[in-house]
């Protein structure tokens, strides 16, 4: 009954009040486990479900996403997986130049990109720059970490020439600027942490946390969140 009137009533259409969600990717290894499956397997179902879940948003009117696709302490896993996450990376941000005036979508990485092989920083930057246009945002967080990143902008503050930072100084360095920060954190996987994700920007953001693994993440539940976030009341300290 109630899927019924979900299916006639359609997606959750977002308005103003949601204009950025971030997601934590996460579970892939358990997904892969749970099947007999070498983890590598789970992050190539997780990198297709990155799809579905872009095609969700764009449904639904969410203006940015951002995923957390590697982190700065990612790089502590065996060779094998990191190259295989590598390499997913990459064929995903091969298709997003393939399909770029499908998916009218600006897509950018952020984090520390001085640290990924030569061609695939050439390939960011291709990306980056032939979908500037768009006002859709899709920011892929790799080689990301949100300690890193406050590091990077004080030190670009500094190399500016500034001697004492203000917030905003701060803010304005980051690698999501000038991007707003993220309405909405969604993290699956059932762990109850922003293991060192946008931790300057997440100061209000609001947050989602889901047991579902991220291959399993799908339109269904990302609708469940929405609702629940439209009936929370953000006070940012107010009343
Ligand atoms: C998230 O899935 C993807 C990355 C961290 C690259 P995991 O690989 O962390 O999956 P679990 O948490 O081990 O299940
Ligand atoms: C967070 O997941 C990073 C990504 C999803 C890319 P992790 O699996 O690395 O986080 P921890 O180790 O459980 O905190
Ligand atoms: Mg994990």
């Amino acid at each position: 009954m109630f899927g019924l009137f979900s299916r006639v009533r359609g997606p959750v259409v977002c308005d103003d009040r949601l204009s950025h969600i971030a997601f934590i990717m996460d579970g892939n290894g358990r997904w892969a486990r749970k099947r007999g499956l070498p983890r590598e397997a789970g992050h190539a179902r997780g990198a297709r479900n990155l799809y579905r879940v872009m095609d969700a948003c764009r449904a639904r009117n969410v203006r940015i996403v951002t995923v957390y696709a590697f982190s700065t302490e990612n790089w502590k896993r065996p060779q094998k997986e990191v190259d295989e996450i590598m390499k997913l990376l990459t064929s995903y941000l091969q298709s997003a130049y393939e399909d770029r005036e499908k998916n009218e979508t600006h897509v950018r990485v952020i984090g520390d990109t001085a640290a990924l092989p030569e061609e695939t920083q050439a390939m960011i930057d291709r990306l980056d720059r032939e979908t500037a246009q768009y006002e859709r945002v899709l920011n892929i967080a790799l080689n990301y970490g949100g300690r890193q990143e406050i590091v990077h902008a004080v030190n670009t503050a500094i190399a500016a020439g500034k001697t004492t930072l203000t917030e905003q100084d701060i803010s304005d360095a980051l690698y999501t600027a000038p991007l707003p920060e993220p309405d909405l954190i969604i993290r699956t996987g059932g762990e109850m942490r922003l293991s060192n994700y946008l931790m300057w920007q997440s100061a209000y953001t609001e947050l989602a946390f889901t047991k579902t693994l991220w291959p399993d993440f799908g339109a269904a539940e990302l609708d469940e969140i929405l609702k629940d976030f439209y009936k929370r009341h953000r006070r940012f300290g107010g009343l």
